[in-house]
């Protein structure tokens, strides 16, 4: 009975064995194919309008423009300056792809200047919540991106030109509403 037994499990085990090794195998092959050239997202390089960028239209102080360019630029403008070897594995390049798209979608600094005041502003008071919470860069990106670490005082200061500026367009949306309305 027992060595009836034994023989069967390991009859079973062979089998859920095989099936795994199909498994592993069928992924591997799949995982091969996506690294064909056809299955790489486009870079994020676009020719765009080059003087839409938030300092075309707003007063940055040159170390902020330095902090936002290290530390954001990548994911939040129309050029992703440097991308890393392992962008051209797959999934990873569709993974970081999504991250860009969102985050261009969120805010793009290359195309700041193009929005409305009143979104322009709405996109000051994010940046100023996000650097007080100290929540962008992702943290993932952080790990493997040590220069856009940003030091405590780094984030104060872009927290605080944000509310400034914030303010600063504000005021101008109340003074061309009273304008309009003859005040
Ligand atoms: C690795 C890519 C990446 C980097 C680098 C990055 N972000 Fe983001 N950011 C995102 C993504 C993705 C979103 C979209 C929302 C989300 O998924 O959290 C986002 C959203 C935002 C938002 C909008 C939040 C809201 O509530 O609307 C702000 C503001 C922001 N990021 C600021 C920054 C700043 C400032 C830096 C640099 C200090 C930075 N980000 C660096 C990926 C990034």
């Amino acid at each position: 009975m027992r060595s009836i037994f034994l023989k069967n499990s390991t009859f079973f085990e062979h089998a859920i064995m095989k099936t795994w090794l199909k498994i592993v195998l069928a992924l591997f092959v799949v995982l091969l194919i996506l690294q064909l050239p056809i299955f790489n997202p486009e870079k994020n390089y676009v020719d765009a309008d080059t003087d839409v960028d938030i300092t075309d239209k707003y007063e940055v102080p040159m170390n902020i423009q330095m902090d936002l360019y290290v530390a954001c630029y990548n994911c939040h403008s129309n050029y992703t300056e440097n991308y890393p070897w392992y962008y051209n594995i797959q999934p990873v390049s569709w993974w970081m792809n999504g991250h860009i798209k969102n985050a261009k979608q969120a805010l793009n600094f290359s195309e700041f200047a193009t929005y409305p005041p009143e979104t322009a502003a709405k996109k000051f008071e994010a940046l100023h919540k996000v650097m007080e919470e100290q929540s962008m860069p992702l943290k993932s990106y952080l790990l493997l991106h040590d220069e856009a670490n940003l030091t405590d005082e780094q984030y104060q200061q872009i927290a605080d030109w944000a509310k400034e500026t914030q303010k600063t367009v504000e005021k101008e949306i109340d003074s061309t509403k009273k304008s309009t309305i003859g005040l």
